[in-house]
């Protein structure tokens, strides 16, 4: 718990807690930011966690960061730590990285390699499908390994995402969505991409905060010019604010990708996915700070530079930016009420050189800048939210349309566990 956590802690239970929040998420009123306690109080961050992050699908990796049989990358949900493994059949798999005798963490480096896997605390050892095959002697002949098998986690990949799902029963349809993901990544050849850089930023803020600003460029203006140089505001053509020059480019820009056979179509499931391609601004080719080539390798089999970002969406917790030369995935952790990970990837072309195809920091500039200032943003708006003068705030439809689908579905997802049909929340035309 963070010092903030400790001064709002005030001894309820989780079930006044989980009643909280059920009153808290039927009287908010539409439109405007959440009460406090939705962004502050500990409590509802648990029930936040077990609610939203126990029981959706969540972004947790690339395919091509487990490349071979036995890869394996770990991550953390919350308390709970997740192996995922390639096994010696290419299948990606996820398990709770938890021993079956007594519980210790199995894998702790975030990334590595191994023929099986072994508990370093007495040496069970699993292999890469999660069956126990070794306990030594101690054990006795009795013991039955078969019942002792990691604990699988819910895990699905398509287009080089990971997937997991820690509910313990089933998981929450996402087909759809996976299917026209493959679709539309299958010019990025993912499986043989590789990540160049990474960051992980600690955020002192709560991930609805985070989430929430990401999803409205109402703030670009006053506090990106590096992302700016190369992003076009617009979210769509169908974007309230869109001009005329801006759809003439687009529909310019739409014509070559048809012809290259490059997806590009908005497309969204629910408010939980989108994925839409827009066009960087005219003369631009991606994030960098001169809008130039990030990486001379361009990825899979594209070959026109000018691709614009294909912005994905997976709530609760990634955006990403699909370019020509290189793509950007992001990924959301909370850790308490208070604090939040975000964990960002740039990935190139496995084959592409570093130091002769890019320059890892030229690569990263743009985003690094844009990452630290949005944290900026999002704890200055939990410093605030924290004030006994804060009150909810009205969110503009046409800039912040974004934020208010985001809350919709939180709300939505967190009343649904809850056992409250969908309100008929009215849909925003965007977003
Ligand atoms: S806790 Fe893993 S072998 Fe004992
Ligand atoms: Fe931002």
């Amino acid at each position: 718990m963070t010092e903030y956590d400790l001064l709002n802690l005030n001894y309820r239970s989780l079930d006044e807690a989980r009643e909280d929040m059920s009153r808290l998420l039927g009287e908010r009123a539409k439109n405007e930011s959440l009460p406090q306690a939705l962004y502050n109080d500990p409590f509802l961050f648990r029930v936040d966690m077990d609610e939203v992050f126990m029981k959706q699908w969540l972004f947790a990796g690339m395919t091509c960061e487990v490349p071979k049989a036995g890869s394996y990358m770990t991550v953390e949900i919350g308390q709970n730590p997740v192996l995922i493994v390639r096994d010696r059949d290419g299948e990606v798999r996820a398990f709770h990285n938890v021993c079956r005798h007594r519980g210790s963490r199995i894998c702790k480096a975030s990334k590595g390699k191994t023929a099986n896997l072994t508990c370093p605390y007495h040496q069970w050892t699993y292999d890469l499908k999660g069956s126990l095959i070794y306990t030594g002697s101690a054990m006795g002949e009795n013991f039955d390994m078969s019942q002792h098998g990691l604990k699988p986690v819910h895990c699905r990949t398509a287009g080089g995402f990971i997937y997991i799902c820690l509910a313990e029963g089933e998981p929450p349809e996402i087909d759809e969505y996976l299917q026209a993901l493959e679709t539309y990544m299958e010019p990025y050849d993912m499986e043989n991409a590789k990540v160049a850089v990474e960051s992980i930023l600690e955020e002192k803020a709560n991930w609805k905060l985070v989430i929430e600003n990401n999803r409205e460029c109402y703030h670009c203006s006053g506090s990106h010019p590096e992302l700016l140089r190369t992003l076009l505001e617009w979210d769509d053509t169908t974007d309230p604010r869109a001009t005329p020059e801006f759809k003439a480019q687009y529909e310019r820009q739409a014509q070559e990708w048809d012809n290259e056979c490059i997806p590009h179509e908005h497309i969204e499931f629910g408010l939980r996915n989108r994925i839409v391609r827009m066009p960087l601004k005219d003369g631009t080719e991606v994030m960098t700070m001169d809008g130039k080539a990030g990486c001379k390798k361009l990825m899979g089999r594209i070959e026109n530079r000018q691709l614009g970002s294909m912005r994905i969406l997976h709530l609760p917790n990634s955006w990403n930016h699909m370019q020509s030369d290189h793509v950007i995935v992001f990924q959301v952790l909370p850790v308490s009420a208070q604090k939040t990970l975000v964990i960002t990837k740039w990935l190139v072309h496995k084959d592409a050189v570093e130091g002769e195809d890019y320059d890892p920091e030229r690569l990263r500039h743009v985003w690094d800048a844009t990452n630290r200032q949005d944290r900026e943003l999002a704890e200055q708006n939990q410093r605030g939210i924290n004030s006994a003068g804060y009150v909810p705030g009205p969110y503009s439809e046409s800039y912040e349309f974004g934020v208010i689908n985001f809350l919709d579905w939180y709300s939505e997802t967190v009343l649904r566990e809850f056992g409250v049909p969908p309100a008929s929340v009215p849909r925003q035309a965007h977003g």
